[in-house]
């Protein structure tokens, strides 16, 4: 791959202090990671009680990740566990935590507007050498990286969720990305122990999950068969884990309008993404799968 990198005043970074924007199901999955493999992590969001429920995730998941690894040793699993929650401190004042971060990755609700404000907030409180990132699923880097002037230091880091089992992360440089921003990107995905890929900026990533679910949740009320027969389908026929109705669940169905939304204001012929009227309906009512214990499927 061919690449031009703009310059940057900067030079490589290592990322020991990071800030996470966003505790729900992916900051609190990167700040799991990060922290397990040694970093100092304050994770941010708009509440006490948000960041509560946050940590109890990390440490909800980090009992699973014991249970395997630290299978004889249960004594040996809890003091890992103790050790890796000493890592990760919470605040709901994300330009405080930015003023010590080498990092800055933002996972909060899929929206331009909001995205481009807290960066633009951060922006003038960050030092110079702190790496802006995103963990958007569909909007352009370019665009959120607009509203600072750090246009170098600044690119995507797509994780996936579940953070702790998935190993893909994209890193995506826009055309005004430094090598040594991209560098330092790449470097800090490899040492969460993932397998990072390099990602040209566009809209969206390469990994595009979403149109492929939103095939199938179209193509089921025109008769191809239920949610679950077409679930059961993709699982024992096609070889995915999950099948397209419980993904969406499970990634998000909020995440999903916002991602489908945008796209079709975008390209509005496109008939992969026209509106989906059942699931326009879920989210009405506040239906957003696995995370609120309802979407297309009921849970617990
Ligand atoms: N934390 C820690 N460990 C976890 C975990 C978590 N959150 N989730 C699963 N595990 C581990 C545990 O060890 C678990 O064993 P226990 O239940 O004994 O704890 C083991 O995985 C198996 O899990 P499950 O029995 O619950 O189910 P599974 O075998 O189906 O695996 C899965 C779960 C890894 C999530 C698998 O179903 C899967 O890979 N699903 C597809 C996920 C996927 O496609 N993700 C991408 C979504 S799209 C995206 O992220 C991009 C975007 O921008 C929208
Ligand atoms: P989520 O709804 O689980 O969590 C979003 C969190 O952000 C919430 O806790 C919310 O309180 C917080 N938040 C919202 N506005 C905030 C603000 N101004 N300041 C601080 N915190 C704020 O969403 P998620 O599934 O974790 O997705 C987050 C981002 O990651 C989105 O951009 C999404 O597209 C992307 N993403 C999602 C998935 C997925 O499978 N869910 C995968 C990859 C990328």
């Amino acid at each position: 791959l061919c690449r031009h990198f703009s310059s940057s005043a900067v030079r490589n970074v290592v990322i020991k202090n990071v800030t996470i924007i966003g505790g729900g199901q992916m900051g609190a999955g990167i700040a799991q990671v990060a922290a397990t493999t040694g970093h100092s992590v304050t994770l941010v969001d708009t509440s006490d009680d948000i960041l509560k429920t946050a940590v109890k995730g990390i440490e909800g998941s980090l009992k699973r990740v014991v249970k395997k690894k630290f299978a004889d040793k249960p004594e040996a699993g809890e003091e890992f566990i103790q050790k890796v929650l000493r890592n990760v401190s919470t605040s709901t004042d994300s330009g405080s935590a930015a003023q010590r971060s080498d990092l800055v990755l933002e996972a909060i609700v899929e929206n331009l507007k909001i995205k481009q404000d807290i960066f633009h907030q951060l922006d003038k409180v960050a030092p110079e050498h702190t790496i802006f990132a995103s963990n958007t699923s569909s909007l352009p880097i370019t665009d959120i990286a607009s509203t600072t002037s750090r246009l170098d230091r600044f690119g995507g880091l797509h994780f996936f969720n579940p953070v702790p089992m998935m190993k893909l992360v994209e890193v995506v440089a826009t055309s005004a990305t430094s090598k040594e921003t991209f560098d330092s990107l790449l470097n800090f995905s490899k040492v969460l122990g993932k397998t990072p890929v390099s990602c040209k900026a566009c809209d969206g990533v390469m990994t595009s999950q979403v149109p492929l679910s939103n095939m199938f949740v179209l193509g089921s009320p025109s008769g191809h068969g239920s949610k679950e027969d077409v679930d059961i389908a993709m699982k024992l026929g096609a070889g995915h884990p999950m099948g397209p109705f419980e993904l969406a669940d499970y990634v998000g169905l909020d995440t999903i309008k916002f991602i489908i939304d945008g796209w079709s204001a975008k390209d509005p012929s496109n008939p992969l993404f026209a509106p989906i009227e059942m699931l326009n309906k879920l989210v009405a009512e506040g239906k957003l799968g696995k995370k609120t214990g309802e979407g297309f499927y009921k849970y617990k």
